[in-house]
């Protein structure tokens, strides 16, 4: 087959090494791509908003699959596109999408369909947001409905706060349009797991759980970022967790989107927080997660190309757990000082090839300038490593990244620390 990948970060970098690995790959084409995928597919610049255009590349180059990495082309349309021409995509449609798109539809369908998630009510108006929160129990949440580049969720410990958050989102309107609905939800206590689920509309195929590390420092401590780390499996999920979320979660939102009429194909990505009273869901996300498919994939004990391309045409014939190399893995993000505000790019990367010996090097954040490596993003690299502990995994990636140099570079130091805790007890 030849494939194309559309994005430019670190997950579809991950991907496109995997798809590699598939003796049913031919070519990889990356759009737009960045510096690191430029080394196993050919990066090609065009607009992802132009569909005609893309499609037009598509049939021109033999394309038989076309993966979507990031949720913007997904909850554009991009799939319902693709399929109006019949051409084979790996994604959901922009109706089923709305599972990421709108915070609001995703709550009132576990409402409807009795999935696990914390309490929650949907504001439209400020005035009774307000009021709620006035009178409401704290830590609470507010959230902006829409897409924010995953900082549109805020957690509050006070009145102040939580007053605050509500009105920036609906008076300073910080999200755009993503603030017209707000959700305001109950505080959930435990820890947190990624859970991905590849699906042809009626059957899915569940991948290796993992956790992400989502807050810039130490400690889970700082404002949310897209992610600065993460590793897998998470052994907060045992076997008998997975059943349980697989039950009570991932077959019932598949249910509950094919009986709503948006049969969900692609990948699901159930944000869980794995709370006292049992498993629940902080939200759904319409594509593989950052830093997690990192961590993910050199896991999966199977043919990434053929298992995307069967749930995008001819379907599976059950569901299942796929297969996972009895490893662990996990990543480190290295970004670039001041992220997720503020910071410069533009500086050389040194250190990269010496660092590729002993440890994957996925690109995020990159580009060519002549023929030097640069910075280009927030987050700039994953150095990913696999080891039969987790605890080995975590000091290759370590040291590995110990080579790799460019100026203000940023990373946490407790990358899976939190899973370790598990195995030394
Ligand atoms: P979201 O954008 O909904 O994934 O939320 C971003 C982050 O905020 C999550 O990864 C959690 O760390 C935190 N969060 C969101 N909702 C809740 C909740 N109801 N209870 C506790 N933490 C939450
Ligand atoms: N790592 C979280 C996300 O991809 O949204």
């Amino acid at each position: 087959m030849n494939i194309l990948v559309i994005g430019s970060g670190g997950r579809e970098h991950a991907i496109i090494k995997k798809l590699k690995e598939s003796r049913n790959t031919e070519k990889v084409f990356c759009v737009p791509g960045n510096a690191g995928t430029a080394f196993e597919a050919e990066n090609i610049n065009l607009e992802v908003k132009d569909h005609e255009n893309l499609i037009s590349f598509v049939r021109e180059n033999r394309i038989d699959l076309t993966i979507v990495g990031p949720e913007n082309p997904l909850t554009e349309g991009i799939v319902d596109s693709f399929k109006d021409h019949d051409l084979a995509i790996f994604g959901p449609s922009k109706a089923a999408a709305e599972l990421e798109a709108s915070k609001a539809f995703s709550k009132e369908l576990m409402r409807k369909y009795n999935i696990p998630t914390a309490d929650y009510r949907i504001f439209t108006g400020l005035s009774e947001a307000v009021e709620y929160l006035k009178e409401s129990k704290h830590p609470i949440v507010v959230k902006a409905s829409g897409l924010a580049a995953g900082k549109g969720a805020v957690v509050c410990e006070t009145p102040e706060e939580s007053l605050e958050a509500v009105n920036n989102i609906m008076s300073d309107r910080c999200f755009g349009s993503a603030g017209d609905e707000v959700v305001i939800e109950e505080f959930m206590k435990g820890e947190e797991a990624s859970i991905f689920a590849v699906s042809d509309g009626r059957y899915y195929k569940i991948l290796a759980p993992a956790q992400d590390h989502k807050a810039v420092y130490d400690g889970d401590r700082g404002p949310n970022t897209g992610g600065m780390g993460s590793y897998a499996p998470a052994p907060v999920i045992t076997a008998v967790m997975m059943k349980k979320i697989e039950e009570t979660i991932i077959a019932p939102t598949f249910e509950a989107m094919r009986k709503e009429g948006r049969p969900y194909t692609g990948v699901l990505f159930a944000g869980l927080m794995i709370t006292p009273d049992g498993p629940k869901v902080i939200e759904y996300n319409c594509r593989f997660g950052d830093p997690e498919t990192q961590v993910v994939l050199p896991l999966f004990d199977g043919d990434l190309a053929d298992l995307a391309y069967k749930a995008s045409t001819e379907g599976f014939d059950s569901n299942g757990i796929l297969p996972v190399k009895d490893n662990h893995c996990l990543c480190l993000v290295l970004a670039s000082g001041g992220y997720p505000g503020k910071y410069k790019t533009g500086f050389e990367i040194i250190g990269l090839e010496k660092a590729a010996e002993t440890a994957d090097i996925v690109h995020a954040g990159t580009r060519m300038s002549e023929d030097k490596t640069v910075t280009s993003g927030g987050r700039v690299l994953n150095v990913v490593c696999t080891g039969k502990t987790l605890n080995e995994a975590k000091k290759s990636a370590y040291s590995a990244a110990s080579l790799i140099e460019f100026e203000a570079k940023y990373n946490r130091t407790d990358i899976g620390d939190k899973g370790i805790r598990y195995y030394e007890n």
